[in-house]
Order: structure tokens, then sequence, then C-alpha cells
């Protein structure tokens, strides 16, 4: 999935989802364009790596912030290439804007034991107000809720039109690995 937009704000979903992050956590950015979430997260303490296939924009972003340190850039295809991280796990994994649904058992395989996924991106019915509309890159009703594993437990998850008037069509979900 293509981005064309570059937004600098943190999405609040996860902002508020941050407060159940311990801290100095290890977190996982797929997909993570110019870094919002990237960079948020790592001004807050927490040791980022940011995976994306093309980190230009990045790796621009991260330049002028004191919180680079924390942020590790992977430079990779999540579509046509090997995972690049076997068997690291993190205490979350944060995905915004992305859907490659192949990935979806390695997200959760690559989160630690009591961490977190945290995710949210566009649905079906999305097609109606705008991009994406392939719906490769929208997800199905319930679906972030029925891939996942039993031993994770949803804390919440939530799908419909967003905005006052409606402007999109999102899902999300914020489940912990229990075991
Ligand atoms: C809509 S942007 C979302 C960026 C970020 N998560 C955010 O919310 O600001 C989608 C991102 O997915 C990345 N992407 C698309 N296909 C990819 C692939 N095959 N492997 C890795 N990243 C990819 C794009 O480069 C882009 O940065």
């Amino acid at each position: 999935m293509d981005g064309h937009h570059r937004q600098s704000t943190p999405e609040p979903t996860i902002v508020g989802w941050a407060q159940h992050l311990r801290a100095n956590a290890t977190v996982l950015d797929i997909a993570a364009g110019a870094g919002r979430h990237a960079l948020w997260l790592a001004a807050r303490g927490h040791r980022v790596t940011a995976i994306d296939r093309d980190t230009t924009a990045l790796r621009q972003a991260t330049l002028a912030e004191p919180a680079s340190a924390n942020v590790c850039i992977v430079q990779a295809d999540l579509e046509n290439a090997p995972w690049p991280l076997p068997e690291e796990l993190f205490d979350a994994v944060v995905v915004v804007n992305y859907l490659w649904r192949d990935l979806l058992p390695t997200l959760f395989a690559s989160v630690a034991p009591g961490g977190h996924l945290l995710y949210e991106t566009f649905a079906v019915g999305n097609e109606r107000y705008g991009r994406p509309r392939n719906p490769d890159f929208l997800l199905r009703a319930n679906e972030l809720q029925d891939v996942t594993p039993p031993e994770f437990d949803v804390l919440e998850f939530a799908q419909g039109e967003v905005g006052d008037p409606p402007c999109a069509v999102r899902q999300r979900l914020l489940a912990q690995r229990t075991s």
C-alpha cells in the first residue's frame, strides 16, 4: 500500500494506547512512513525500531530530532523479501495505515509475552470516502479480531465511520499477549 500523504502528528489512538507501554519499552513500528509514531514514542523514552520500504522521509525526519538516538531505522520490503527481524520480540508492535495480510501472523508472533499489538487502518466502506479503495488494503468486517491468535486478549476493538461528517472507515485493535 502506498502512502502519498505524509502526516506529522500521531494518531490519537496511538497516543492513548501508549499509556499501556512500560517505561523504555521496545516498540516495532511497521511501515513507519515519515516516523510520526516512531518519533513520538522515542521522545517518550521508548526504543523504537522503524521499518519501511522507503526510509528517505524517516531519515530526514529523525535528523533534527533529539530523540532519534532511540530510533533504529530498518529499510526492508515487507511484501517481497524475508522478514528482516527473525526471532526478535518487542513490547509493542504498532501498525497504522498499512495492510499486508500475509504479514499478520508475523506481527502477532513478534509481540513479547505481556506485550501489545496496536493496529489501526482503513476498512471496507472506506471506498465511499476516498483512498485506499482497493479491497486488498481494506480490512474486512471484524478482520483484526478474527485473526487475533488465542494467546492474545483483545483489550479494545472498534470499527466504523470516523469523522463528523464521516470521512473514512477504520478499524482498530489493541491486543495483549498473555503467554
Ligand atoms: C500510508 S503510509 C503510513 C505511514 C505511517 N505508518 C503513518 O501512519 O504515518 C504507508 C507506508 O507503508 C510503506 N510501505 C508500502 N509498501 C511497503 C512494503 N512493501 N514494505 C515496507 N513498507 C511499505 C510506505 O513506504 C509508506 O511509508
